[in-house]
């Protein structure tokens, strides 16, 4: 038995099934993350990946089934994240979890560093708080000189490291990533993609990840290979 089966799962998906009218994008599905441990989430398109993910942080809830958040060791922490109404999941996803996707979704009219900062001023942060994290995660991630740039100013790997400096600026307990790198070409792929673990790794951030290439599973302690809606069996690679 490895570290990570012993720790309790921060996240928890039990018999997960959703539709979207007759398409039946979720079939059953179960499935453990532990805390601090990068999951790669692989499967051919249409197989369920963003749906599973969208049911996961509570962007969407699922028609049957249950995820439940443990953020920590304390008993009644958990949440079951699939009974809380709109609002509860908006206010989880803002102040527990991270998102990037395959595109940056950037606010194109801000420069890069409000856009890092937005997350922070709808969590409360003080706006020279906010702008002085912004600032470092902009510097650890090499862009210490685009700050001022808009998203049209900047490369399409700038884009992405801003798009993770944002999804991390709340400190997430979780970041999901949904093809986090999926537009970029390989050496600005790997870029992202190095300096987006090295962070995560630092903070000890869950990451569920979403891709195709096998390149970039690679990165992570464990995959997981979703088809048909369902998790493939006997397809969970160990660290
Ligand atoms: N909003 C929606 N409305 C209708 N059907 C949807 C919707 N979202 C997803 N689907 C359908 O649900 C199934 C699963 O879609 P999903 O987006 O989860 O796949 P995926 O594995 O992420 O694919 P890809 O790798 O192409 O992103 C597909 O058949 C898709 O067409
Ligand atoms: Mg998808």
């Amino acid at each position: 038995m490895n570290a990570q089966a012993q720790t309790a799962p921060i996240l928890s998906a039990r018999g997960l099934r959703h539709s979207f009218g007759s398409t039946e994008a979720l079939r059953g599905i179960d499935v453990d993350i532990h805390p601090g441990e990068v999951l790669a989430v692989m499967g051919p398109s249409g197989s369920g990946k963003s749906t599973l993910l969208h049911c996961l942080a509570g962007v969407i809830t699922p028609d049957a089934g249950s995820v439940t958040y443990q953020p920590g060791p304390a008993v009644g922490q958990s949440v079951t994240i699939s009974s809380l109404n709109e609002a509860g999941r908006s206010r989880l996803r803002l102040t527990e979890f991270g998102f990037v996707f395959q595109f940056g979704q950037l606010l194109p009219e801000l420069s890069a560093l409000d856009n890092v900062t937005i997350p922070l001023l709808l969590n409360g942060t003080r706006r020279k708080d906010a702008l002085q994290r912004s600032a470092e995660l902009l510097d650890r991630l090499g862009l210490q000189d685009n700050g001022t740039k808009r998203p049209s100013e900047l490369s399409g790997g700038q884009a992405q490291r801003v798009a993770v400096a944002r999804a991390l600026a709340t400190a997430p307990k979780i970041l999901f990533a949904d093809e986090p790198t999926g537009s970029l070409d390989s050496l600005a792929a790997e870029n992202v993609l190095t300096q987006m673990l090295q962070l995560v790794r630092e903070a000890g951030t869950t990451l569920v990840m979403i891709t195709h290439d096998p390149r970039t599973a690679a990165y992570a302690d464990r995959e997981i290979l979703v088809r048909d809606g369902a998790v493939a069996a006997g397809y969970q690679v160990a660290p």
